[in-house]
């Protein structure tokens, strides 16, 4: 199988996964996702920019059945779909060097069990010189793990970005052929995975502002011509200022939950707020952490089983506490048969958002019409608060 040009003497050899339905046993694929591995021919040395999944290491061997000498394997981040083939590719060119960041080494071997006397450590903002491509590693902690780097190529400016940037999109077209739809698949792979490091974030992108880029060459998704779109795309995600919406995980056993889901999603409307409700017996957790991307407020809503919380909604309440969003305000409100610490509970369980708590709405049994007149007051006080952040 012959590599596919990107530009001369840079080649793409990694591998498209069409069938992958879940990432880390949690993650939704609807669309597969894809293993960017990339080679760059100088005239002296020859590197490759990450490698695959072992899964699709038959790809990578196919594409590398022509190439005899591989000097350099870069290492942009040591998590298993990147690097996981490494330990195959030493084995083919024993020979070839990895090089990766300091703090890359010792989980490099530590995830992979490769040795140590096989890494060389780069230093931020080092160059290597390929002859007639040269290569500068640029440290960006935290996108997603402490070790990740990002690879710039400066004679053909290209950011090979490894997970930062990326979407989990399997195509033949190795390149952005719609904007508009890869920026949903970029979104969501920022909500399910970056999200919580977004301050760190912005500081790796005013690390990049002034570096000349033709194209970012993810290693999931597809390459960028227009690199701006997706830097300017993380910009606003990581933004502190949320949009004039609330996400609501909800699920409901018997109606009465259902009931005060849909008389707050009414009256938040009714006051130009909008909702996004998740139905969690049946969302798709990757359109929840999206929506959490930009939401002012998160209202759970709750039933409880035996005496805590239901487990698909504290599972949303588990995610959103992990992805650490921009949230400013939350709420509880549900319903109980005869007693419980449901409301304890999901306090409980988020202690990693840094949001304002509104006054919790409770019902016993079905909803009366106190309850709704109190969903109501929750309305105005959501509203209010969005209001005096000028998202209204
Ligand atoms: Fe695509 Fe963090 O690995």
């Amino acid at each position: 199988m012959k590599p596919r040009e990107i530009v001369p003497d840079v080649l793409y050899v990694g591998a498209q996964d069409f069938d992958r339905r879940l990432f880390d046993g949690l993650i939704p694929l609807p669309d597969g996702t894809s293993y960017n591995s990339y080679l760059v021919r100088g005239r002296n040395k020859i590197a490759l920019i990450d490698s695959v999944e072992p899964a699709k290491v038959h790809v990578l061997e196919a594409y590398l059945e022509d190439v005899h000498r591989i000097d350099y394997i870069i290492s942009n981040h040591t998590e298993q779909d990147h690097s996981g083939s490494i330990p195959w590719l030493l084995t083919r060119y024993p020979q070839a060097i990895v090089l990766a960041s300091e703090t890359a080494k010792p989980m490099l071997a530590d995830h992979l069990g490769i040795d140590p006397a096989q890494i060389r450590t780069v230093a931020d903002g080092e160059r290597l010189d390929l002859g007639g491509k040269t290569l500068r590693f640029i440290y960006t902690p935290w996108v997603h793990w402490p070790e990740t780097m990002s690879t710039y190529l400066e004679e053909d400016r290209i950011l090979f970005s490894c997970d930062w940037f990326g979407s989990h999109l399997a195509q033949t077209d190795l390149f952005v052929d719609c904007v508009d739809c890869i920026k949903a698949e970029a979104k969501r792979y920022y909500a399910e995975i970056m999200m919580p490091f977004r301050k760190i974030i912005l500081k790796n992108l005013d690390k990049i502002k002034d570096l000349e880029i033709r194209l970012t060459a993810p290693s999931h998704g597809p390459i960028y011509r227009d690199p701006q779109s997706v830097i300017q795309a993380y910009r606003d995600w990581t933004d502190d200022k949320p949009h004039n919406t609330v996400v609501m995980p909800w699920v409901s056993m018997h109606g009465s939950t259902a009931i005060m889901v849909e008389h707050l999603t009414t009256a938040l409307v009714e006051r130009r707020v909008e909702v996004l409700p998740f139905n969690m017996a049946t969302a798709d957790i990757g359109q929840l952490a999206m929506a959490l991307v930009d939401a002012a407020t998160i209202v759970v809503a709750c039933p409880t089983v035996h005496v805590g919380p239901h487990p698909a909604v504290f599972n949303g309440v588990v995610l959103a506490n992990a992805l650490r969003p921009k949230a400013r305000f939350a709420a509880i409100i549900g319903s109980y048969g005869w007693a419980g610490k449901m409301v304890d509970t999901i306090k409980g369980a988020m202690p990693n958002l840094r949001v304002e708590l509104l006054p919790s709405v409770i019902a016993k049994g079905l909803p009366k019409p106190s309850d709704l007149q109190d969903i109501d007051a929750l309305a105005g006080v959501i509203a209010a608060k969005h209001k005096e952040l000028g998202l209204i």
